[in-house]
């Protein structure tokens, strides 16, 4: 077993008669990418303290490159975390909250300039250098604590939704850029987020959060298309997925995407609603058997009445009392 990079095993937090995580086990190489991922209060802030050494553990064990660090300092641990809000020195400008770090690391002046441009260029903050946090927009102050971050070279680099506050072009602009600075960082990297888009582009792969308790960790594309259970299965994906009841006892789930319609031979269905997306549309359904569907589609204009079909191997099969998904 390799001993680089993250291990966490067990990792649990109680607080009172509340367990906020109950026991999370994952590992993150260095250079790699996660993403934490799940609706808000499961717990994702929660882990981020934890492996950060900002609460104390219940239970469980975190390594970090072969070293017990459960119980060290957060300042013994060389992780950098960027909050989800951002904890700049208001006093000092961009360009002096950026140098304190390596300062204090004796880091010689020719390499902090040469570093300090390098991430402002890539957060695109050239220009801004003199200003103090109070004169910057939430998405400047934003990148300049990121930026902050990537500097400190940590051993771990924890982001709690670290574009949560930049508009929708910026953040599509900088994710590739983030993604291969990171990867060439060569640090592990865990990223909280809610927005599975950013899960997506930013992370090798997603753990799923839901009440405390890990659902699934797996490539993007593994949780897309093997979910483990319902709950994945309905996080993952948008704009959502079919839910059809099937023999009993058996939950069928049906991405948007997979549904095609056909002139006969399908299950006949009333359009309800339709939506532009773009490159494709939406439809809304109701079934002859009078479920509601929802299929993705690229440009066509469909009648009223249609027919539907999918095909049996796109069927994703769930047990209906647990919701684990069935072979
Ligand atoms: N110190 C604490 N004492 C008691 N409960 C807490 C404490 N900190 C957090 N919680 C609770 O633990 C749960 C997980 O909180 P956490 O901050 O980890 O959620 P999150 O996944 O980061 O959510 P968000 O996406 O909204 O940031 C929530 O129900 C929260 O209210
Ligand atoms: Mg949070």
């Amino acid at each position: 077993m390799t001993t680089a990079g993250l291990h966490c095993e067990q990792l649990s937090r109680r607080v009172g008669d509340r367990l906020l995580l109950d026991g999370l086990s994952l590992s993150v190489a260095p250079g790699e990418s996660l993403a934490l991922l799940g609706p808000s209060g499961c717990g994702k802030t929660t882990t981020l303290r934890l492996l950060a050494g900002l609460d104390p553990v219940s239970g469980g064990r975190i390594r970090l490159d072969g070293e017990d660090v459960t119980h060290s300092p957060a300042g013994e641990r060389q992780v950098a975390m960027v909050f989800q809000s951002y904890a700049l020195y208001p006093h000092l400008s961009v360009l002096a909250n950026l140098e304190l770090g390596l300062e204090v690391r004796r880091v010689p002046a020719p390499e902090r300039r040469r570093r300090i441009a390098e991430v402002l260029a890539l957060l695109q903050l050239e220009g801004l250098e003199r200003r103090r946090p109070a004169q910057l927009s939430g998405g400047q102050r934003q990148r300049v604590a990121l930026a902050r971050a990537l500097l400190r070279q940590p051993r771990l680099m924890l982001l709690d939704e670290p574009m949560s506050n930049l508009d929708a072009q910026l953040r599509d602009q900088l994710r590739p850029e983030l993604r291969a600075l990171l990867h060439r960082a060569g640090h592990p990297v865990i990223h909280v987020t809610h927005d599975q888009q950013e899960a997506m582009g930013l992370a090798d792969r997603i753990a799923v959060l839901e009440g405390g308790v890990l659902q699934q960790v797996g490539t993007p594309q593994e949780l897309y298309h093997r979910p483990a259970n319902l709950f994945v299965a309905r996080f993952l994906g948008r704009p959502g997925i079919n839910l059809l009841a099937g023999e009993a006892g058996v939950q069928l789930a049906i991405r948007p995407e997979q549904l095609r319609l056909v002139e006969s031979g399908g299950l006949p269905a009333r359009l309800l609603r339709r939506e532009w997306q773009g490159s494709q549309q939406l439809l809304w359904l109701d079934t002859s058997r009078g479920e509601l569907l929802l299929l993705a589609a690229a440009d066509l204009t469909p009648g009223e009445q249609l027919q539907v079909t999918w095909k049996p191997d796109d069927e994703l099969r769930f047990s209906s009392a647990s919701g684990e998904r069935l072979a």
